[in-house]
């Protein structure tokens, strides 16, 4: 039998990728971070010596991206070719140049087309797949659909302790404005018709796993 889909939005700094991956370890279910290949992607470009603004650009890589991302949740690496990029990805200047190769309609198609294929040949009784557009466009029909939120200084304040920064009010002044740049191109914060809330604002780690788990076995 096919997988099926639990489809995860959010945004940066919601608690979404970890969050996903410890479902996704908890219930035995494989553990796909879509984030992680716009972020490769990005890496690819920026590897290449090519700007991330130049569209022409992002799509010569996008047609040349040797993209491999493990499903199991404890062991995902993310390589471009034959390198390692899991570290890499996570960069500042990573994550300063993500959104320009997100925007570009025909990487989302591509990419997208990818996510679907991967979740369907997984060899798991089901994905946890997590990122912006899932619940709307990767997996419009996928029988478990969440948005996780939380208001905006706590993602901020999580976000800086993750990445150990010193800086937190730059943190939370980089993930604003990438949220704004990303939601030009997709609304993941608002929750479509069918998808269900979870807001992690007032929730600890251990709580927004169990509020997860309690949406998936009511809809699976
Ligand atoms: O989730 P994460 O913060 O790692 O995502 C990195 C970037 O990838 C986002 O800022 C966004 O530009 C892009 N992204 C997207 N659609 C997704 C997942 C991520 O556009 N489904």
């Amino acid at each position: 039998t096919e997988s099926f889909i639990v489809a995860i939005d959010g945004p940066a700094g919601s608690g979404k990728s970890s969050v996903s991956k410890a479902v996704a370890r908890r219930l035995g279910y494989g553990f796909l971070d879509t984030g992680a290949a716009y972020r490769a992607l990005a890496w690819h470009v920026l590897d290449r010596g090519d700007d991330t603004a130049d569209e022409a650009a992002v799509l010569a890589a996008a047609a040349d991206f040797p993209f491999a991302q493990g499903l199991d949740p404890d062991d995902r690496l993310v390589h471009v070719g034959a390198t390692d990029v899991t570290d890499a990805i996570r960069e500042p200047r990573v994550s300063g140049a993500v959104s320009g190769v997100a925007r570009v309609p025909a990487v989302r198609e591509q990419v997208n087309d990818a996510f679907r294929r991967i979740a369907r040949e997984a060899e798991y009784p089901a994905v946890v797949v997590e990122g912006r557009d899932i619940t709307t466009v990767v997996a419009p029909d996928a029988p478990v659909r969440i948005l996780l939120t939380a208001a905006p200084e706590v993602r901020a304040a999580r976000r800086a302790a993750e990445l150990d920064a010193e800086d937190a009010g730059a943190v939370a002044a980089a993930l604003h404005h990438r949220d704004a740049k990303d939601s030009a191109v997709v609304d993941f914060l608002t929750a479509a018709e069918g998808v269900e809330v979870v807001d992690s604002t007032d929730l600890d780690f251990e709580e927004t796993i169990d509020a997860v788990i309690a949406v998936i076995e009511r809809r699976a």
